[in-house]
């Protein structure tokens, strides 16, 4: 059995690595990234100039904690790092899992480089099928599901709908049996009004730093945008 804390912890670390005096770091969100904020706090600790953009309250309250300096605002984004729910091999993520979507997906387009962090069991040949988180506005949340049910999914509003985003959201969970091509699909969610933005990050992958037995291997993508 692969030890996936060991994996993400090895992963999160290796990506210390690609990290510069002066830069810019969008931070992501998960447990993977935990570890990432961990290290980056022993570098800062030992001399190192970064500043942090985080992707949600729990990281930016993490970072806070560790002592990692942190904006709301910036020009340009040298370097994201994030983990993902999915990744395949053509850098297409399915993202959301800590419900963190949103800003994930805002700073990963601000960034030059994105750098994904992640353990073995998340890297598959294709995300065919997938539970697709989607961040959808409370109002006529139930009306937005069905919509987006109509698309051949089944839909689970979390928390039974009591769950909120750091944004004031909903996520509805979508379980799609049989994804063909993700970037169509996230372009017709998008078409369907109440939803904010979904977890299909379509080719947004440049690097994989992936933890794989009691190695990291590195993949390369072409990233679209
Ligand atoms: C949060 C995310 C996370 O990156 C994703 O859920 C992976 O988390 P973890 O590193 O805990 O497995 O997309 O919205």
């Amino acid at each position: 059995m692969p030890d996936l804390e060991e994996e993400k912890r090895s992963a999160a670390y290796a990506a210390l690595d690609l990290v510069r005096d002066g830069m810019v770091l969008g931070l992501g969100t998960g447990s993977t990234v935990a570890y990432f904020l961990e290290g980056l706090s022993k570098k800062i600790s030992g001399g190192l100039k970064i500043t942090g953009v985080p992707t949600s309250i729990r990281t930016m309250e993490t970072a806070v904690s560790l002592g990692i300096p942190i904006v709301e605002k910036w020009g340009r984004i040298d370097m994201d790092v994030d983990g993902a729910d999915l990744i395949d091999r053509s850098g297409n993520m399915i993202k959301g899992g800590g419900g963190a979507l949103l800003r994930e997906k805002i700073v990963a387009h601000s960034s030059d480089t994105v750098v994904i962090i992640c353990d073995s069991s998340k890297y598959v040949d294709s995300l065919r099928k997938a539970i697709v988180p989607v961040e959808i506005i409370p109002f006529g949340a139930e009306a937005t599901a069905e919509k987006i049910m109509s698309m051949g999914c089944t839909v689970s509003l979390r928390g039974e709908g009591t769950y909120r985003t750091d944004n004031g959201n909903l996520i509805a969970d979508c379980a799609f049996s049989r994804i063909e091509d993700p970037q169509a699909l996230d372009s017709d969610l998008h078409r369907i009004p109440g939803v904010v933005d979904t977890g299909i990050f379509a080719r947004l992958a440049d690097r994989l730093l992936l933890g794989i037995n009691g190695e990291v291997r590195t993949v390369a993508f072409n990233r679209r945008v």
